[in-house]
Parts: structure tokens; C-alpha cells; sequence
């Protein structure tokens, strides 16, 4: 079994446990250290009752699965006031949108077609299913963003999907035709179930198709910020591959996205009844020659997480030793890693602006860093802006053009620290 931990602080680190997927033994490589709940806003100070966890990463020395040593309840992350809200960023929903469009023109393009999202947040991949008069149903345990879902004419059932849930669904509507799950599957430690859920519900020629972020680009560009509590698992085309074939599925296809900062869009069916893509041949020959799951690479991978760790540290502390004001743009899930990681205080970074009005007027996780709204960024603007919000980097240069011309600076650190 996982960790499962309470109560802060936590128990001393256990060695790493079994593999969630196939049972075999993992192997630690990555150690983050002491780290909150990434989407848990205080609301004031003194903080009481901050809840943490150790986020330590191991690899499984058979399937390659990489994954999180110790589990956070599902209850202390998905809840009534999860602030995490899809339809933030114009480029996902336009990414969603155009999701939805693909299904219609395919697996949806029949009669009485049904479709099943597993996570689906505020709707904003149903509402287009739905609009085109397609029968749906998104599963979503997050009561404020559902209603917002329901309130867009989206079908929500406020439950986790299970193995339980999902043949409930099956029982009284039918087998699904799609089973489809943005950014949700690697949040799920409990996959064994979620497969029989699939199984119970998938209709014989149906697919399961879900997408997340892809380990070879989380390696290639140092994007340690995408290791997280909600992220549990760090998908490979290799890892899917045997999870798939574990579970009585078959990959049938990949597609890299370019969206999260790199994620692959992962295709699966029943056995032999959908002729595999080469991507998936490719892909697979693809990891295996740039050795992505091998120690020594995750070794270097681990080396190079220290290096932007205090390259910087070290450029902050030099920037308010020198006088200098600044704030950082996007208060993600992901920049909890970095912020609690690298040590990242309001003493570094005056505050967090950020569009989420459920994230404004608290606090960052673990940090303590106010965040405030969008305006609040212009306001004046600060000298140099550190960009956690880095995989909606084109859509955020595109609108604070104004930002540069007043002499402004952004501070990234994927691939690499580095002010421009
Ligand atoms: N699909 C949206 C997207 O890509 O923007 C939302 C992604 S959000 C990071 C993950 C969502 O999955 C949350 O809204 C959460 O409540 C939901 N979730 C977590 N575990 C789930 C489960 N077992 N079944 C259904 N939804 C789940
Ligand atoms: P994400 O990286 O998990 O999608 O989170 C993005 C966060 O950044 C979310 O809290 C919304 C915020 N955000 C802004 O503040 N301004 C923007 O222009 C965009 C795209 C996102």
C-alpha cells in the first residue's frame, strides 16, 4: 500500500512502496521535499492546520510507471472548493473545443452515440457535445466547478469515476461510445478501478482516450513543476503500454499536444479491435532509444531539478538584494512545487497575480505569498515577473505586451533560469 498521510507534520519517509499498477518493486530518484496541497489557498494569516506531505518520485523497476511515493487523500484535493477552473485560458478552450469537434466527426458521428468524461471540471469540452445535441455525461466530484458545468447545460454526475460509479452509469444509460479524460487520469492513484470502470462501461468497439502530461517532456525541459499531489503518475507511451495491456486494453494510437507544456493524447481499445497507429511503434522506439526511463537518465534529470533549484534562488536573492520589485504571474498548482522547493517567500516575491477570482485574496500554498488579481499586475508594473504560469506563456505574452515596452523583465525557469 501507499502512504497515506493526515496530519502534518508528516511521519518520516518511508521506503517506496510497490508499484500502484503492476506491483513490482519502485525505485526512488526524485525527493521534493516537504510540500502542501497545490490547490489549497489559505485564506489569511496566521495559516492553521496547513496540510503536508513528503513529495518523493519512484520510477518501477518493471512496468517503468513513475509515480509518487505517498498518496494524498482524494477528499483533501477534489472537493466543493477545488478553485481549479478549465475555462481560464483561451487557448484550452479553443484546445477543447476543437477536442470535442474531432469526437463529433467520429466516434460520436452516429446515432444515439454517448459520451463520458471522466473529470470534466466546468464543461468546457461537454458544453460543445452537448450543444451538438449529443448524449453525454461528465463525471466531476468537485461540487463548485460541476455547478458551473450544470448552470452551461452540461449533464454532471458528482461522483468519483470507479469501477462502482461507472457501472452504475452502464446499468441505466447503455455502453459509452467515448470515454474521455483531460488532465485527470495521472491524477487517479487508484487505476486498477478506474480500468474496470472502463471495462463495465466502454461499449465493444468504443475507445478510451485521455491525455496528460508526457515524462519525456517533463525530463527534456526540467519542468519539475509538473510533479505535484494531483499529478500521482508521470505517463510514458512505455508505462501506458503495459498499464494497457495489464488491464486488457491496447494502445492504439498517441498524438504529442502541445498544450501544459507537452502532453500526449493516449488512445485505447479493447484488444485487436482497432488496427495501432506507427505512432505508437515510434514512439515506443523513440523512448527507448533516448533511454527516458532508464536510471542514469533520471539521475540526470534529478541533478538537473537541483540546478534550477538554485540558479534560482540565487537570481531572486541577488534581484531584492539590488532593490529590484518582483511578482510573480499565475498562481498554478504547479508553482507550489517550485515555490516550497526552492524556498520562494513573499520575502522573494511581493505577490501572485492571477485571473482566478476562487484564488484571490488568499494566500499561495505552503508560501504564504499574497495573490491578488490580474489588474493588480499593471499596477504599477514591477520590474521583472516571474512566469509560473509558463505553459500559457504564448497567450500571457500575447495580451502584456505593454509589460516589455515599459521596461518590463520575465524571469523562466523551464528549460532553464533565464531573464528576458
Ligand atoms: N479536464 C479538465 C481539464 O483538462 O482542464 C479538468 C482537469 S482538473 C486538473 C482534474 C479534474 O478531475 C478536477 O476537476 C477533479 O475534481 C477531477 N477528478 C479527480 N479525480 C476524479 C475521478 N476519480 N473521477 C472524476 N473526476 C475526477
Ligand atoms: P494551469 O497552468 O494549471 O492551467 O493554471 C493556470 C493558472 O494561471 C490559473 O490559476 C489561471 C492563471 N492564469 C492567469 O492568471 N492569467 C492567464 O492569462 C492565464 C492563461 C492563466
Amino acid at each position: 500500500m501507499t502512504d497515506r498521510i493526515d496530519t502534518a507534520p508528516p511521519a518520516p519517509p518511508a521506503p517506496p512502496h510497490p508499484c500502484r499498477i503492476c506491483g513490482a518493486a519502485t525505485e526512488e530518484f526524485l525527493d521534493l521535499g516537504r510540500q502542501p496541497l497545490s490547490d489549497a489557498f489559505p485564506a489569511r494569516t496566521p495559516v492553521a492546520d496547513e496540510f503536508f506531505y513528503r513529495l518523493r518520485v519512484a520510477r518501477c523497476t518493471a512496468c517503468t510507471m513513475v509515480q509518487l511515493v505517498d498518496e494524498v487523500p482524494r477528499e483533501r484535493m477534489f472537493h466543493e472548493d477545488y478553485p481549479y477552473y478549465s475555462s481560464g485560458s483561451a487557448v484550452m478552450r479553443e484546445h477543447f473545443a476543437r477536442t470535442a469537434g474531432e469526437f463529433l466527426a467520429s466516434e460520436l458521428a452516429r446515432d444515439s452515440a454517448f459520451a463520458v468524461e471522466i473529470g470534466c471540471n466546468d464543461g468546457v469540452m461537454l458544453r460543445t457535445v452537448g450543444e451538438a445535441g449529443v448524449r453525454h455525461l461528465g463525471f466531476e466530484p468537485s461540487r463548485k466547478v460541476a455547478e458551473v458545468a450544470r448552470a452551461a447545460g452540461v449533464r454532471v454526475r458528482g461522483d468519483f469515476f470507479e469501477e462502482a460509479t461507472a457501472a452504475d452509469v452502464r446499468r441505466a444509460e447503455g455502453p459509452a461510445d467515448v470515454i474521455y479524460a483531460a488532465n485527470t487520469i495521472c491524477h487517479i492513484p487508484y487505476l486498477e478501478s478506474v480500468f474496470r470502470g472502463v471495462d463495465a462501461l466502454l461499449a465493444p468497439d468504443g475507445v478510451f482516450v485521455f491525455e496528460d502530461p508526457y515524462f519525456g517532456d517533463v525530463v527534456e525541459k526540467t519542468s519539475f513543476d509538473q510533479i505535484y499531489d494531483e499529478h500521482f503518475y508521470l505517463f510514458t507511451a512505455r508505462s501506458v503500454h503495459a498499464m494497457a495491456e495489464r488491464f486488457g486494453f491496447e494502445l492504439v494510437d498517441v498524438r504529442r499536444l502541445p498544450v501544459h507544456g507537452g502532453e500526449i493524447r493516449y488512445t485505447l481499445a479493447r484488444p485487436g479491435t482497432r488496427r495501432p497507429s506507427p505512432a505508437v511503434g515510434e514512439l515506443l522506439a523513440h523512448e527507448e532509444e533516448r533511454r527516458l526511463a532508464a536510471p542514469d537518465t533520471l539521475r540526470g534529470f534529478a541533478d538537473a531539478v537541483a540546478a534550477v533549484r538554485d540558479d534560482l534562488l540565487a537570481l531572486l536573492t541577488r534581484l531584492r538584494d539590488e532593490g529590484r520589485t518582483v511578482v510573480a504571474y499565475g498562481a498554478t498548482a504547479k508553482s507550489a512545487t517550485v515555490a516550497n522547493y526552492c524556498g520562494i517567500g513573499p520575502d522573494l516575491v511581493s505577490f501572485v497575480c492571477d485571473t482566478t477570482p476562487a484564488k484571490q485574496g488568499r494566500l499561495t500554498p505552503g508560501t504564504h505569498i499574497p495573490v491578488r488579481p490580474a489588474g493588480a499586475f499593471a499596477d504599477p508594473y514591477p520590474d521583472c515577473a516571474l512566469l509560473f504560469a509558463w505553459n500559457h506563456a504564448d497567450e500571457i505574452m500575447a495580451k502584456e505586451t505593454a509589460f516589455r515596452e515599459a521596461g518590463g523583465r520575465w524571469i523562466r525557469y523551464v528549460p532553464e533560469v533565464r531573464v528576458d
